[in-house]
């Protein structure tokens, strides 16, 4: 099954399978924002590019291909503002883990709430997930703050759970369950 709508309550937002013709948008996204997603993520680095950005677009498809990894793009009105996607998944336990970025201009509107919001119904809900996980740097308060709107609950801090560069970094792990997610609903 594809994974591509409108979000829930408005049309502006969009959700889409990465395709090999969304390159040049992803490509641009990303080296505007370099600085900005550097300062969390590893995959930005300095010298970011189209082939980078084709290539994690092929693995992407044989990923959601082989396995249903879901990797999206988050275009608003038409316009690439961010991605989200499953990292980590453990199929016999049927948990998985969120990643995401957006635009620094893109932030501050809530639209990743509503992007994650999107994502975990569809994971908790039709794939038969039981378990998703957001790990976010403590410090990446803007991250952390996306999983606590949606009421994941942090587990812990997972210590040196990420490498960023030569530095090993702790993680704040949040997490939901099928069921508290459709209580909650
Ligand atoms: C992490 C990241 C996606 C969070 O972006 P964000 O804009 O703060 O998150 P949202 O899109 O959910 O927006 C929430 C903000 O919009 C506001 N907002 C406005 N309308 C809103 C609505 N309808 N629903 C929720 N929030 C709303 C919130 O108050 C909040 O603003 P505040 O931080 O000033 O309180 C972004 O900072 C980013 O891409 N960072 C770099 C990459 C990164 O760190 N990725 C995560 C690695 S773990």
């Amino acid at each position: 099954m594809r994974f591509a709508h409108q979000l829930a309550g408005d049309g502006d937002l969009e959700l889409s399978p990465w395709e090999v013709d969304m390159a040049d948008a992803m490509t641009e996204v990303i080296v505007a924002n370099r600085e900005h997603l550097m300062r969390f993520l590893s995959w930005p680095t300095p010298d970011y590019n189209r082939d980078a950005a084709m290539a994690f677009i092929h693995q992407a498809q044989r990923q959601y291909a082989d396995e249903g990894i879901l990797a999206l793009g988050i275009w608003e009105r038409g316009v690439l503002v961010g991605g989200i996607g499953m990292n980590t998944t453990v199929w016999r336990t049927r948990s998985t883990a969120l990643g995401y970025w957006l635009a620094a201009s893109a932030q501050g509107r809530g639209i990743m709430t509503r992007a994650v919001r999107s994502v975990v119904d569809e994971l908790l809900g039709p794939r038969g997930f039981e378990r998703v996980v957001i790990a976010a740097q403590p410090e990446n308060r803007a991250s952390c703050a996306v999983a606590e709107r949606l009421g994941f609950r942090r587990e812990g801090v997972a210590r040196h759970a990420f490498r960023h560069g030569d530095r090993f970094i702790d993680w704040a792990v949040y997490a939901m369950l099928s069921e508290e997610w459709r209580n909650a609903r």
